[in-house]
């Protein structure tokens, strides 16, 4: 008798209904601003994401939901404007300025050093969730030109290299800081 190869069935295991709970206090005052007002979806979007740092997808799922607009809809416009992001902001922001006089100056040889670096492009974060990319245009700080901002702190006139031994530094000094924080 020809015998079938035994069958493998994959157990899931029901979680319930994430969304059966309404949505979290900060997230329905958002909505409640804005609720029977079509054209408020943007809005609604830059307000999450002010709040939360990024666009979670729990929160999209609700704001669908609770707005009564297709999820596919609240995707298409967040994917649509790059200003949005759907992953968690690092610990450190990195921002390079791509402004005239940083340009001129070497912000795209940083830019490709810190890219190299960090092992990720721009708008993205690295999987240890230390360091985010972007670029940004003109940060008013042309005098110091190539300029570099890691959360509230500006770095002028650097180099590729001194912009990777920043990271360097910032990777040691988090070491750090986690190892008060757990002893
Ligand atoms: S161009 Fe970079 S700070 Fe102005």
């Amino acid at each position: 008798m020809l015998r079938h190869p035994k069958k493998k069935h994959r157990q899931y295991l029901y979680q319930g209904d994430p969304l059966a709970a309404p949505p979290p206090p900060e997230l329905e005052t958002i909505l409640e601003r804005h609720r029977g007002r079509d054209d408020a979806l943007i809005t609604v979007l830059e307000e999450i994401q002010n709040h939360y740092g990024y666009l979670p997808q729990r929160q999209l799922q609700y704001t669908a939901r609770e707005l009564g607009l297709p999820l596919s809809r609240v995707y298409g416009v967040a994917t649509f404007y790059n200003l949005f992001h759907f992953t968690a902001p690092g610990r450190y922001m990195v921002r390079v300025c791509r402004g005239t006089a940083c340009h001129v100056n070497g912000s795209r040889q940083i830019i490709h050093a810190l890219k190299d670096k960090l092992a990720i492009n721009e708008d993205e974060s690295t999987p240890d969730g230390l360091f985010s990319l972007q670029t940004v245009a003109c940060m008013g700080a042309c005098s110091l030109a190539p300029v570099l901002v890691v959360n509230d702190n500006t770095y002028g006139r650097m180099s590729p290299e001194s912009a990777v031994d920043e990271m360097e530094k910032l990777k040691r000094e988090n070491a750090i800081l986690d190892a008060e924080v757990r002893a």
